[in-house]
């Protein structure tokens, strides 16, 4: 069913993609892309990352990968590598078995249709949508955090973003909204008028050109709008990371399912649910128990180290230590610096491994 727009929402779109020919210079590799596989993986970078931070990672993986057949064929740890530092690695083990689905499964052919693609491992209503648009100009309105805040923000809505209600409410207006001739180039303006002038903080009002009838800024409710209901209150860890040294090799593990940082990999953890006295580090019942009788020197600890994640903050320090003896604790395995410099880590660690190298080039 068609439905006729308001004076107020046939403006918003006609102005939109006005300033889209005429002022938006926003310029990225996957813009005006039509290869499905390049603008689904840019999708699957961006669902968490800033566009800044995501470029040097698209174009690594397309880099190294140049089709969706290359990407399936390669080893796990070169694609987790390759994701490193990016974050929420879930996406980086749907966007392996998608790989492989479409590269084995449907003989390397990108799904077409919406309801194909929404069915892709690590695809949901908006990367389909993006997809969809960007790659078959299937008509599918973008709901991200760019659309709801220039919606609520243009036509004054307080409804919570976050709740069941209000996406309902911003994806039905968005697809009323679409110009479904050409929902490509429509959702990319968006989101870009988004990203460029209506900014979270500090947007452009002076020169938007939909200033004239938005109501938040006519009612000066900028910024209070967009409206979320719920706060995270974020769970705080202790990680205490023993990197343990035998004959030149140190002990590595893969971690498991069911926690933060699931396929990159460690070195021996003690976690803890707060700090730990580190000057008694010996005394320590968990340390006990994990040497047993085995002599082991303390040769560095590094200061305290830091990440926030979306859920929980992580808190920790590096223990170096020589042991006299090879380290047996299940699970873990002794790697010498090459093999351990080809294997994804967390960021909390790839920071530590990097100052230790700064540290170690110094003297
Ligand atoms: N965020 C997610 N997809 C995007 C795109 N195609 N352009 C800019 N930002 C995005």
């Amino acid at each position: 069913m068609i439905m006729k727009l308001t004076i107020q929402q046939q403006s918003f779109v006609n102005n939109l993609l006005q300033w889209n020919d005429e002022a938006n210079n926003r310029q990225m590799p996957w813009k005006g892309e039509k290869d499905p596989y390049k603008i689904w993986l840019s999708e699957i970078i961006l669902q968490q990352t800033r566009v800044d931070q995501g470029l040097g990672y698209y174009n690594r993986f397309i880099a190294a990968f140049s089709n969706i057949q290359q990407l399936a064929n390669a080893s796990e740890t070169t694609v987790f590598k390759l994701w490193e530092g990016l974050g929420y690695y879930t996406r980086c083990k749907n966007l392996i078995a998608t790989a492989k689905y479409i590269a084995n499964e449907l003989n390397g052919k990108f799904p077409n249709k919406y309801e194909e693609i929404l069915q892709l491992k690590g695809v949901g209503p908006y990367t389909a949508a993006a997809v969809g648009s960007f790659a078959f100009n299937l008509p599918y309105a973008v709901v991200d955090g760019n659309v709801f805040r220039v919606l609520a923000r243009y036509f004054g809505i307080a409804t919570a973003i976050d709740s069941n209600e209000g996406k309902l409410f911003f994806t039905l207006l968005a697809n009323k909204l679409l110009d479904k001739k050409q929902p490509g180039i429509h959702n990319q303006a968006l989101m870009d008028f988004g990203a460029v002038i209506c900014k979270p903080q500090l947007p452009h009002c002076n020169s938007c050109v939909l200033k004239a009838k938005c109501k938040a800024h006519a009612e000066s409710r900028i910024s209070q709008l967009p409206v979320k209901e719920k706060r995270i209150i974020k769970k705080t860890r202790w990680f205490y990371y023993l990197v343990i040294e035998y004959e030149g090799r140190q002990y590595v593990r893969l971690r498991g399912p069911k926690d933060i940082w699931e396929n990159l990999y460690e070195f021996v953890l003690i976690e803890n649910k707060k700090e730990l006295p580190l000057e008694k580090f010996k005394e320590i019942e968990i340390v006990k128990a994990l040497f047993g009788k085995t002599s082991y020197k303390i040769t560095q600890i590094s200061p305290l180290y830091k990440q926030h994640l979306t859920h929980q903050i992580i808190y920790g320090q590096f223990i170096n230590i020589d042991t006299s003896k090879p380290f047996a604790v299940n699970g873990y395995k002794a790697l010498s610096q090459i093999e351990i410099s080809t294997l994804p880590f967390p960021k909390f660690i790839t920071a530590y491994l990097k100052d230790k190298n700064v540290s170690l080039n110094l003297f």
